[in-house]
């Protein structure tokens, strides 16, 4: 964690030094104000020595108020500093991490470190350094002041003062522990609501708001609870620090107070050592509360860095691409990490440029994981993917992914404008060249129907767009990048099938001498393919064009009769 503020180590020793000027201010009140009871006490006190013994101290104060301010802006800096730094590297390294990555990790749980740990980390730099600086010296320095002006009276009445700490620290732990709770039920209750809205539609159909009622209603009373609990031991931790530092004066008061009846000590003396007393207890609630933060401090950055340490199983090669584009695929076979069964067995195939592979087969018989292996979104084994003859492991990961578009199953549209959404991936792109490839893949005329046209907002602010009008604004999107290897994963599965035959045909034109890979599972859609692999259980049943799978593949078949039956019925 030292490491954190190394790097504002200027700043953060101006702070110091503007709090070591305050703890000094501090110490020097009693001192002038002991002066002025002794004065007062034995009669030599005059109207000079008062103005300026309060001239000073008014001097005194007002230094005070720019050196506090200086602290303060310097710690709090620092630690909103380190707070940027720390949110910004989770987000990089976030950003090259691998989809599998994001398999494992929710991301629900990301950004709550991305914000309470890093927030942890803040604090206890901000506060912990700073509290943990300013009381040890301030707590030393009074103690040291304490034994030199009477030491046995100092020891006497010092001997509460360890109770505060020991309760400050007990009591602090147990808080944390009921704060993780009240955090967590939170953030329950927020999931089941949220879960709850986004699932609205099947709520209502159903008839299930009882039940939904009742589920939110037990996060609710849990977080109450947690919430209760937590507040009951702040409020204990209060009036315990009152007591023990009563007692401190209680003591002073009655060994003080002896020997200033008995005349052994002067009232000054008293009155100083009241003071410090006072000043004492700021430092003994400090001091445990810099070890709580310090402590959750160490934690969160901790847990920080294990997410940072984490390396990404996809490392960068260093090739460029170059040349013509062959794709090739040579016996491979791929499990997900932790599945127990391959997704894809003994694959060969290969894909020429300008060449067009459909790829059909039942759900989740592995059409998706075999082009995300090829873009290497997971990892394939060695020597399994090549591009070019060469391992796609050897590219550069820019390069490699900048060979393909890749439409997928569901498109993802950001809460931007449609516009913005269309050049995404070129945001250089001018209006004219967004029209353009919008009309290329047949949503212009969606577009224009929409009030703001290309300027309308999409998502939760905006419009909700159908699902084939969202495949076609992600088909703009990829066009526009003119791919050398244009992958369709079933992106043309919600749009009408007027509308897929004008986009192929115009694919066909468009693209002439790229690649195509389309996933589908209407055959009209690779219909004209030049070759299609027939996938079933994560191994290939056929290759063939269409018109031999036809007679051939048993699945083929039986998909070419179901949907020319349709067809014909149609008509
Ligand atoms: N990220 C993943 N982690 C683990 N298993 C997965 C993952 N994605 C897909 N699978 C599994 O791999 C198999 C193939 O899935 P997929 O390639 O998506 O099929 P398809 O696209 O043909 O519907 C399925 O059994 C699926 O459950
Ligand atoms: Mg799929």
């Amino acid at each position: 964690m030292l490491g954190y503020v190394w790097q504002y180590r200027y700043r953060f020793l101006i702070g110091v030094i503007g709090l070591a000027c305050i703890d000094m201010a501090v110490l020097l009140m009693p001192r002038f104000i002991g002066q002025a009871f002794d004065a007062l006490s034995d009669g030599t006190a005059t109207r000079e020595l008062l103005t300026r013994l309060c001239l000073t101290m008014i001097g005194i104060m007002t230094c005070g108020i720019f050196f506090r301010f200086l602290w303060r802006y310097c710690f709090s800096g620092v630690g909103l500093k380190i707070n940027r730094d720390l949110r910004q590297r989770i987000f990089d390294h976030l950003q090259t991490m691998p989809p599998e990555y994001f398999d494992k990790h929710r991301v629900g749980d990301l950004t709550a470190h991305m914000t309470n740990d890093v927030q942890a980390v803040e604090h206890s730099v901000a506060f912990g350094m700073l509290a943990g600086a300013d009381s040890l010296v301030m707590g030393s320095a009074i103690i040291v002041l304490m034994l030199t002006e009477n030491w046995k009276l100092a020891l006497l009445v010092l001997i509460p003062a360890p109770i505060i700490m020991v309760v400050v620290r007990i009591i602090g732990r147990q808080i944390r522990v009921l704060f993780g709770n009240v955090q967590e039920a939170f953030s329950a209750m927020n999931e089941r609501a949220q879960e709850i809205f986004a699932g609205i539609m099947v709520v209502k159909a159903y008839g299930d708001e009882e039940a939904s009622l009742d589920s939110f209603g037990k996060e609710g009373r849990a977080y109450v609870d947690n919430s209760i609990a937590l507040v009951r031991k702040w409020a204990m931790m209060g009036p315990l620090i009152m007591v023990v530092s009563n007692l401190c004066m209680a003591l002073l008061l009655w060994f003080g107070g002896k020997r200033i009846i008995m005349g052994e000590m002067p009232l000054g003396t008293f009155t100083k050592f009241y003071m410090y007393l006072g000043t004492m207890t700021w430092p003994m609630i400090a001091i445990s509360e810099v070890i709580n933060h310090l402590e959750r401090g160490c934690a969160s950055s901790e847990r920080i860095q294990t997410i940072l340490d984490e390396e990404s199983v996809i490392k960068d090669g260093k090739e460029k691409v170059e040349g013509q584009t062959i794709l090739e695929v040579r016996d491979l076979t791929y499990k997900y990490p932790g599945a127990v069964k391959n997704a894809l067995e003994n694959i060969t195939c290969h894909v020429a440029e300008g060449e067009t592979l459909g790829i059909v087969g039942r759900t989740g018989c592995g059409k998706t994981t075999l082009v995300d292996l090829c873009m290497r979104l997971y990892s394939p084994p060695k020597g399994t993917v090549l591009l070019n003859g060469r391992d796609v492991s050897e590219y550069k990961l820019d390069e490699l992914r900048g060979v393909f578009g890749y439409v997928p199953q569901e498109p993802f549209l950001f809460s931007m404008t449609i516009k913005d959404n269309i050049r995404f991936a070129r945001p250089e792109m001018d209006d004219e060249e967004v029209v353009y490839w919008a009309k290329k893949a047949f949503i212009h005329e969606d577009i224009m129907r929409f009030k703001d046209g290309y300027d309308t907002w999409v998502g939760e602010r905006g419009v909700t767009l159908s699902g084939g009008q969202k495949q076609r604004i992600a088909i703009a999107r990829a066009l526009s990048l003119r791919p050398r290897i244009l992958v369709l994963d079933d992106a043309l599965s919600a749009v009408d099938a007027e509308t897929e035959s004008e986009i192929l045909k115009e694919l066909g034109t468009l693209r002439g001498g790229a690649t195509n890979i389309i996933i589908a599972h209407r055959l009209s859609a690779v219909k004209n393919a030049d070759r299609t692999i027939v996938l079933n259980n994560g191994k290939i049943e056929d290759i063939g064009t269409h018109e031999e799978l036809k007679e051939r593949s048993p699945y083929y078949k039986e998909l070419y009769m179901l949907q020319s039956a349709v067809i014909e019925e149609g008509k």
